[in-house]
């Protein structure tokens, strides 16, 4: 039962345009929290913010390019919104290739959405947290932040390096007031996996197997509106 704990709050969400994010921001959302909403596709944004009920703001915004975080910013100052009270950095892409035939140029991309512009955002909001003594930064991560699969060179780089940075940001704002949050979904039935078809491929978790995206909303949920006394460090997620 999701109460109306957020009322009051405003909550970021990037990657929100599907998938985990978009599951997230309707979770926050029904808690009551106002919601920005960031990814590339404009119109999958502005569907989801008409849903949500009229006051949702909608940053079309491609996280690889070096000033994503400065664009947001600008965004949100010039809708009367100083910082996010919840940041989720869930936006990420996921690459399925043996390291020999990765390009410099994927790790990069990869690297860049995954983990620069997650930092992107801390950088640019945090300053801002700690001079209000409150925020909560919530990373999404993966099993891949603390597993390495075969075919994950990419991806297992950012998400352990997003790990680190999650690991690092909780060190440095304990007991600021700032809370921190890694939540690490095992695989999640979202159109990440479309082209990789898992059911098809051996060694991969059917789709009727993964967790729902609902279900990493409910952990995001529960780290966002548990007793203000408490961090939830991490939370690592599998079907039972
Ligand atoms: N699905 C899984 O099995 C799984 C498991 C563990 C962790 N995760 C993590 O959960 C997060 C969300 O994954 P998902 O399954 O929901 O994937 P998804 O359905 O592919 O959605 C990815 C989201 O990220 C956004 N995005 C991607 N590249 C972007 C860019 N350059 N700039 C701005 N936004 C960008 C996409 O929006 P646009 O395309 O509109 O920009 C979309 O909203 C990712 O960090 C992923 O690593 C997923």
């Amino acid at each position: 039962m999701v109460g109306k704990e957020l009322v009051g709050r405003t909550a970021l969400v990037t990657g929100a345009s599907r998938g985990i994010g978009a599951a997230v921001a309707r979770r926050l959302a029904t808690a009551g929290a106002r919601l920005v909403l960031v990814a590339r596709t404009e119109q999958a944004l502005r569907t989801l913010a008409a849903e949500l009920g009229g006051d949702a703001i909608v940053v079309t915004c491609d996280m690889r390019e070096p000033d994503s975080a400065t664009l947001v910013r600008r965004r949100l100052d010039a809708a009367g919104v100083a910082c996010p009270d919840i940041l989720v950095n869930n936006a990420g892409a996921f690459v399925l290739a043996p390291a020999h035939e990765t390009s410099v140029e994927l790790f990069r991309e990869t690297l860049e959405v995954n983990l620069t512009a997650p930092f992107g955002l801390v950088h640019a909001f945090l300053p801002a947290m700690r001079a209000r003594r409150t925020g909560h930064v919530v990373t999404i991560g993966s099993i891949a932040d603390r597993a390495a699969f075969p075919g994950n060179a990419a991806y297992a780089a950012s998400k352990y390096g997003l790990r680190a940075l999650h690991e690092v940001v909780r060190g440095e704002t304990r007991g600021t007031g700032i809370r921190a949050t890694l939540v690490s979904p095992g695989p999640v039935d979202t159109e990440l996996w479309d082209p990789i078809d898992p059911d098809s491929r051996d060694g991969f978790t059917p789709r009727a197997q993964m967790l729902e995206p609902a279900a990493v909303a409910d952990a995001v949920h529960f780290a966002v509106t548990v007793s203000v006394e408490i961090n939830v460090d991490e939370l690592r997620l599998s079907r039972r």
